[in-house]
């Protein structure tokens, strides 16, 4: 396996999203179909932290889901090391499923309740053809790991709180020794004291071993802590993704700039300092998108092109390393 440190600038990204779509079928006769991921495209690095944000029903699960294969793209690629993997039959697959895996938002719908905790972390590596012995051997490692007691790899799910039943998830995401974890909101359900402690996990197995996340969340403090670039979707799109530091300090897209304005600051002074721009109205349907800018309903800034042309992705300023899709970006200070 290639290190990072071995990797050249010319090695393919981990992870390549290439002009994604990803549709439904019409929930009723007559109705159009669901694009809830729409042409979207992204990179993301070995070993790195992509955040995904936007509010419900922008498409954040459906893009994590497709790119793991339990949802079948309509268009567009997904590749992996190199290799585009969103054709390939569930058996190709196999193999591949050990480096690519997914954690949950909530841990106890997404865990057996029949199971013991060591037989569903042991799941994915019986599955990959391990002997039931090592593979328990391996589970008891990997609940030592997460943080859990290995005395109680025989409990049921049931048995376990919140935070715990997520270490669980995890756990069981990483037997397989995965090189990209796709987290759906992985703390969202979760008590806010103990949502700290899984973020700190997952940021200490990153750095032990290497991993790259996509991390889905719909709280953007919380991406703002782990990641290291951040990707905002409305309607199915991205419409502005960039280094981290780039997108907080200073959000080109009126829509990052509203969704980053409901965000409260630990700094009183700065606090009290803070605008507050409020999104008018809900997300529009993705089966029938507005034309043009599909923001441009709710968007404060919206001229006569918004409405007919739809802007694209592109670097805002030049050498800056954010894109944006809007026709009037928020200049950069
Ligand atoms: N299986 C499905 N069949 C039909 N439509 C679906 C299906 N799954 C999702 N959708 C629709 O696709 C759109 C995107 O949904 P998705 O779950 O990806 O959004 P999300 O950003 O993850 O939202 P949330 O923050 O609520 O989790 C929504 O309009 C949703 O209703
Ligand atoms: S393209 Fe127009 S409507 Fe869309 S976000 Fe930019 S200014 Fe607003
Ligand atoms: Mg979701």
């Amino acid at each position: 396996m290639t290190t990072a440190t071995e990797r050249t600038s010319e090695s393919p990204p981990l992870l390549a999203v290439r002009d994604l779509t990803t549709t439904f079928p019409a929930r009723r006769r007559g109705s159009a179909p669901v694009r809830a991921v729409d042409g979207i495209s992204f990179d993301v690095a070995e070993g790195e932290t992509l955040g995904l944000v936007g509010e419900s029903g922008c498409g954040k699960s459906t893009t994590g889901r497709t790119i793991v294969r339990l949802l079948e793209p309509t268009t567009g690629s997904v590749s992996y090391d190199g290799r585009d993997i969103s054709r390939l039959s569930q058996r190709a697959l196999r193999p591949l499923r050990r480096e690519l895996q997914m954690v949950f938002q909530d841990p106890h719908s997404s865990l057996n309740p029949r199971q013991t905790v060591a037989r569903i972390i042991s799941d994915p590596l019986l599955v990959q053809g391990s002997s039931a012995t090592d593979a328990r051997k391996r589970a008891l490692e990997l609940m030592e790991l997460v943080g859990l007691i290995p005395e109680h790899s025989d409990r049921y799910p049931h048995e376990f709180s919140g935070g715990q039943a997520q270490r669980v998830g995890i756990a069981r995401a990483l037997a397989t020794g995965p090189r990209l974890v796709v987290a759906d909101e992985p703390v969202s359900a979760l008590d806010v004291s103990v949502q700290a402690q899984i973020v700190n996990l997952m940021e200490r197995l990153q750095r032990e071993l290497g991993l790259a996340y996509l991390f889905i969340a719909h709280d953007l403090s919380v991406v703002k802590r782990v990641c290291d670039r951040v990707a905002v979707m409305y309607l199915g799109r991205i419409v502005e993704i960039g280094a981290k530091e780039r997108v907080y300090a200073a959000p080109a897209h009126p829509y990052t700039r509203a969704l980053l304005s409901a965000v409260p600051l630990p700094d009183p002074a700065a606090e009290r300092a803070r605008e507050r721009i409020t999104l008018l109205g809900d997300p529009p349907s993705p089966a029938a998108p507005p034309p043009g800018c599909t923001f441009h309903p709710r968007c404060h800034k919206a001229q006569d092109i918004c409405r007919t042309e739809a802007p694209v992705l592109r670097i805002g300023t030049p050498g800056e390393a954010r894109e944006v899709a809007c026709h009037f970006p928020e200049e950069a200070p």
